[in-house]
């Protein structure tokens, strides 16, 4: 939710007659938790009940997906950038890490998008690493550009289309929602002046769905909806997907990372001061280019780089986007680190004192920061750097044992 806002047409009042060329369309609101909380309502001209037929279908790495039986409890370094896939947003999407609460995986198309999807298990936040796109949904088309998150809420049936039909996205699959911070809203819902975001960063689909035979093909119209870590196919005979209007305050946004307005202190803030969104059990955070900590007094400086810390009741991921990331050797753009709690964590050596002096960082990263451990699926599994544990202590040219 980021606030109010109506596209299309609707009629002055919820539940009264709407009628398109004489044809009564079908009403139909959107949810969440029961009927208590937030909603939108849509307008129908084709009722999205109107499937005819459903069949199961499977993605290897993405759904169903289970973690790994037995882990060690290690320090992760996950080379996505070492992934290869074949498909469209859907096909080409794998899970690497996992917990009740977030699904964490990474998409890399390179066909158009074919499929249209509905996550029927919670929210979506997409992070496109290298490029821009559009998100086609029953809400309309949202444009989206390099380094944008993409939020798109349960249920919402839709597609996105990669520019030149390539891309890299992060994915977070959240098991509730995915939303502003609470801290960031005042009493009537409204961003807060002190947030590290205004109502202004955020773009909403800028106008409705069309159906384009040449784009959208001809019938059956298929939509696979991830439910109870499964996929099924429902099947339409008409397209389902043009719609007349809708309003409310449930609909997909996009966010840029580079509108976020990072703080800097005197010292060393903490990593969750660059929180951006929130969901049960997690939060997301973004690590821009800024200004680092600036005390300087008597001789005495502000250490710039991370502190070692364990923070004994989250598990930490970073996903490196580009820059240097004062913090780390080892690792290169798209690589996920996981820090989990049970042991501590902290720069890598000669990385702590070199930073001191530095007045600027110019790293882009994505943190995400769980309150239950996160396990690895066999996809982390086959593109894991297994030494990563034991870089802090390894010296050149000596031997170290690993869990290989
Ligand atoms: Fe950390």
């Amino acid at each position: 939710m980021i606030h109010y806002h109506h596209l299309g047409s609707v009629p002055p009042k919820h539940h009264v007659t709407h009628y398109e060329n004489g044809k009564l369309l079908m009403e139909q609101c959107m949810t969440r938790v029961g009927f208590d909380s937030t909603y939108s309502i849509l307008y129908y001209r084709i009722p999205p009940t109107d499937e005819f037929a459903v069949r199961a279908m499977e993605l290897p790495g993405f759904c169903p997906i289970s973690p790994m039986d037995r882990q060690l409890l290690h320090r992760r370094h996950i080379k996505t950038q070492n992934l290869k896939v074949d498909g469209d947003f859907l096909t080409a999407r794998r899970t690497v890490l996992m917990n009740a609460d977030i699904r964490v995986g990474i998409s890399k198309p390179n066909q158009p998008a074919k499929h249209w999807f509905s996550n029927g298990e919670g929210d979506e936040c997409w992070f496109a690493y290298d490029g821009g796109g559009t998100l086609e949904s029953v809400y309309g088309i949202l444009p989206f550009k390099k380094h944008d998150y993409v939020i798109v809420p349960k249920g919402t049936p839709y597609r996105l289309h990669p520019d030149g039909n390539r891309g890299t996205f992060l994915v977070f699959e959240s098991d509730s929602y995915i939303d502003v911070p609470r801290q960031f809203r005042n009493e009537s819902g409204q961003i807060t002046m002190d947030a590290p975001f205004c109502h202004r960063d955020f773009r909403i689909p800028t106008e409705m769905l069309r159906y384009d035979r040449a784009k959208h093909g001809e019938p059956p119209y298929p939509l696979v909806v991830k439910h109870a870590n499964q996929l099924s196919v429902h099947e339409f005979k008409h397209f389902p997907w043009e719609l007349a209007g809708w309003d409310g305050v449930v609909y997909p946004v996009a966010f840029n990372i580079h509108d976020y307005q990072p703080r800097t202190g005197t010292v060393h803030l903490p990593p969750t001061t660059h929180i951006t969104f929130a969901g049960r059990g997690f939060v997301i955070c973004s690590f821009v280019p800024r200004k680092v900590d600036y005390y300087d007094r008597d001789g005495v400086k502000a250490i710039p780089c991370p502190y070692g810390h364990a923070s004994v009741d989250c598990d930490e991921i970073l996903y490196y986007v580009e820059g240097n990331f004062t913090s780390r050797k080892g690792i290169e753009s798209q690589s996920i680190s996981l820090h989990p709690m049970g042991v501590p964590h902290g720069p890598h050596p000669g990385t702590y004192e070199k930073s001191i002096g530095h007045d600027r960082t110019n790293e882009l990263a994505v943190m995400c920061d769980t309150f239950k451990p996160l396990l690895l699926t066999s996809v982390a599994d086959s593109i894991e750097d297994k030494d990563y544990h034991y870089t802090w202590v390894k010296r050149e040219n000596e031997a170290m044992e690993t869990s290989k």
